[in-house]
């Protein structure tokens, strides 16, 4: 094996604490030392990690030699600089920055110090999402039309810094990123259009609630919506939701560990006589059952994903067997949609995009 990647982490709080916990199983990876401004989180190292309090000092530390950069977002783009000027390879988290303008800045330094740069999009390996991705890919429904990312919770609101605007707090900047970079990997086409609404339905601070629609040039209308406060008494308190619907079929998953299915016709309903179903709604023609044997059903695609492959294809790079799979190319054009979004939502207007 070639030689291990000795990783330091700077911010070890919840997400730090997380990277320290993965890379214990990665066989290629040693955690060398952590850095947080509060001592307190270092009761959560483990014996024989090194601490520091000061970033500078972590990146003065010769083992290491990439650093996880999981401070606030607030302090991402001094992190990044600090670090690639340090001469080290950099793992930021998500959102890389604060504007498309700070990504830019990320990408000269990183290019000029020729230090390896990517972010942590681990839900690119989100196994509802490759369901989802599969179906794209393998053209499991057909011409795609509309591709619905839903995620409601209740529970799931603004908590510590998340809750300041200028520390990059808010729901677009946390689950948002992540919603929005799964459809521009998933769609690899154009974005014509982009139109949202942006809320703060509870929190006065930042936004909780967000409905997005992403018109891509081959065709696509891609919708995502989340929301914080969609109260719901069920013993699971929050909900995922994918709908994918093609002209060969329709696809449905729900949860992280997903359930559905996909659902075709066995003939395509043509220009025929109207027969009048009544239902709770009144009578319908339209929207009454589907003739005996037209629904068919099909198990959803199988596949085996996990998030340690983020940083499998990490390891693969660096040994030269792999391309990144997150480049910052692409996190800039995610920083510049949402970018987009906020315009588009101030204004209630949409933006053309590309
Ligand atoms: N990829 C994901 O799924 C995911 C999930 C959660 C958070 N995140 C991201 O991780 C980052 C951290 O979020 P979190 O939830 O872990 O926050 P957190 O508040 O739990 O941890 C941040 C830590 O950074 C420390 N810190 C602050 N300023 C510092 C400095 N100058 N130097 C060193 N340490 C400093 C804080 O003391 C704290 O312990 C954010 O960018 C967030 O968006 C990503």
């Amino acid at each position: 094996m070639a030689k291990k990647i000795n990783f330091g982490i700077i911010g070890f709080g919840f997400m730090g604490q997380t990277h320290a916990e993965t890379i214990k199983n990665l066989e290629y990876a040693e955690l060398k030392a952590v850095c947080d401004t509060n001592e307190a989180q270092f009761e959560y190292a483990s014996a024989g990690v090194k601490t520091y309090v000061s970033a500078d000092d972590l990146l003065a530390d010769e083992t290491i030699d990439t650093v996880i950069i999981a401070v606030p977002n607030l302090l991402h783009l001094e992190m990044v600089v600090k670090a690639a000027k340090a001469k080290k390879d950099i793992i930021c988290e998500k959102p890389l920055a604060m504007s498309s303008e700070e990504v830019k800045e990320m990408m000269a330094v990183t290019k000029e110090e020729d230090v390896r740069f990517t972010v942590h999009h681990q839900r690119r390996w989100d196994h509802d999402y490759r369901v989802a991705k599969e179906i794209y890919d393998q053209g499991l429904v057909g011409n795609i039309y509309t591709i619905k990312s839903s995620l409601y919770g209740f529970n799931g609101n603004m908590h510590d810094w998340h809750i300041y605007p200028e520390l990059g707090g808010g729901m677009l900047y946390d689950w948002g990123v992540h919603l929005i970079d799964q459809m521009l990997w998933m769609i690899p086409a154009k974005l014509q259009t982009v139109y949202a609404d942006v809320r703060n339905v509870i929190n006065e601070n930042v936004d909780d609630y967000f409905n997005i629609q992403l018109y891509f040039e081959n065709g696509v209308n891609a919708q995502i919506e989340l929301g914080t406060y969609f109260l719901n008494s069920s013993e699971n308190w929050f909900e995922r939701h994918w709908f994918v619907g093609g002209d060969k079929g329709s696809a449905k998953i729900d949860g992280f560990n997903p359930k559905g299915e996909i659902t075709r016709t066995s003939e395509l309903l043509g220009n025929v006589p109207g027969k009048i179903t009544m239902t709770h709604a009144g009578p319908t023609r339209s929207f009454g059952p589907a003739p005996e044997g037209r629904i068919l059903t099909e198990e959803l695609p199988e596949v085996e994903v996990s998030h340690r492959m983020f940083f499998d294809n990490y390891y693969a790079h660096i040994t030269g067997k792999e391309e990144l799979t997150i480049q910052p190319g692409q996190i800039l054009r995610l920083m510049q949609v949402v970018e987009a979004i906020r315009i588009s939502a101030k204004y209630h207007q949409s933006i053309h995009f590309e």
